[in-house]
């Protein structure tokens, strides 16, 4: 049972991460934006309360992600890899009540450090696949050939919106890293300019796997 946040800027390689350990730890994945852009794409009343926030890089409404992230944490008995929530403290708060009432807890932070100007370049070359949710970059984790033509750009990917999402993270993400400071829980800082591969074994090497 192993509950982990992954904290870091837009940008920084959280789902890159998330995705290839959450097989090697054989727990879930949590991906609250992945989430809220399946909501999107399937035109729920969920998706379409989102839209206007995540377009203009903002913060969804703390009810909208808790009533989303709940049902997972419920099923989600092997634990969790948590990757963009919580990303305030309320949310933060919630998720400690939630887990305690199952007397679990969270186990281990990893902050994921990235210059601002490495993050620009990394989301105008991001690529997603709609198809498989994998995530690639033109220069730095290129796709294969055949998949090239379906991949797509996320919108809140432009520039602008970038630095706006980069100054919610400041004011409202970043406070939580003193959070679980202060709550005692392990805080590990991983160099995110690393290649892909050397991240993640520095992440299973800082948890002791
Ligand atoms: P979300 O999807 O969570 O976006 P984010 O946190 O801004 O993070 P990104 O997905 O942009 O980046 P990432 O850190 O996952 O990096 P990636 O691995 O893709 O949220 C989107 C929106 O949803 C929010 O703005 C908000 O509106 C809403 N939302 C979501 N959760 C919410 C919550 N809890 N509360 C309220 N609102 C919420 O990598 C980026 C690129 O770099 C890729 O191309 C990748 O291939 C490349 N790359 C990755 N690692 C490396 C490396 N080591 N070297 C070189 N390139 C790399």
């Amino acid at each position: 049972m192993m509950h982990l946040i992954l904290l870091g800027p837009p940008g920084s390689g959280k789902g890159t991460q998330s995705g290839q350990l959450s097989e090697r730890l054989g727990v879930p994945k949590i991906a609250t934006g992945d989430m809220l852009r399946a909501a999107l794409r399937d035109g729920t009343e969920l998706g379409r309360r989102a839209k206007q926030y995540m377009e203009a890089g903002e913060l969804v409404p703390d009810d909208v992600i808790l009533g989303l992230v709940g049902e997972a944490l419920a099923a989600a008995h092997a634990g969790a890899i948590l990757d963009g929530f919580p990303r305030n403290v309320p949310q933060a708060e919630s998720l400690e009540e939630i887990l305690q009432g199952n007397g679990q807890s969270v186990d281990a932070v990893i902050v994921l450090k990235v210059p601002d100007d490495v993050i620009v370049e990394r989301m105008s070359g991001r690529r997603t696949d709609p198809e498989t949710g994998e995530v690639y970059h033109l220069k730095f984790n290129p796709p294969p050939a055949p998949i090239a033509p379906r991949l797509i750009q996320r919108p809140d990917d432009r520039e602008e919106t970038v630095r706006h999402r980069l100054s919610v993270y400041a004011d409202q993400t970043e406070p939580l890293i003193r959070y679980y400071e202060e709550n005692g829980v392990p805080i590990h800082w991983v160099d995110g300019t690393q290649p892909i591969e050397r991240v993640r074994s520095e992440i299973l090497t800082r948890l002791g796997r």
